[in-house]
């Protein structure tokens, strides 16, 4: 089982930017502690990070032909990009949307996500820990899907 872990814009800066938000973890801790947590559940992971939407849309579409599922934190795209959502319906992999911040504690703008209703669930407020969360249930999500079969 191979998962594609999706980081956009501005997450490169974790750690540094605005810490009272997004935590004093950094985006390499992040994805060092999911290796961890994907080598104990016998998966392979693979991340990566864009500041830009048309890298983001080609990561998608290309994962179609080896991923089994997708994690993505769209950043500030989430309340805006139809083409992001678009690779998603197109793909029809199972993803889940993360966020590290409550993003609904947060300016009305970032209410809305435009990814959300494209992925079989969110999880945000978490900090780091968003992303473990997501992992754990995306997984759960398609073993039982495997099983159902
Ligand atoms: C974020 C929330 C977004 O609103 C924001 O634009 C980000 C980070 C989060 O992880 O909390 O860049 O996705």
């Amino acid at each position: 089982m191979k998962i594609l872990v999706i980081h956009g814009p501005n997450l490169n800066l974790l750690g540094e930017r605005e810490p009272e938000v997004y935590g004093r973890t950094s985006l390499a801790d992040i994805d060092k502690r999911l290796a961890g947590l994907a080598e104990e559940r016998g998966i392979e992971i693979q991340t990566m990070q864009s500041n830009s939407e048309g890298a983001i849309v080609d990561a998608i579409h290309e994962a179609r032909t080896w991923a089994g599922g997708l994690i993505l934190n769209p950043g500030a795209y989430t309340h805006y990009s139809l083409a992001i959502r678009d690779a998603l319906r197109a793909v029809r992999l199972p993803a889940v949307e993360v966020h590290l911040s409550n993003v609904f504690a947060r300016e009305e703008f970032r209410h809305r996500s435009v990814i959300a209703p494209v992925c079989i669930g969110s999880v945000c407020g978490f900090g780091r820990q968003s992303y473990e969360l997501a992992l754990n249930g995306l997984l759960e999500y398609i073993h039982s899907r495997t099983e159902a079969r």
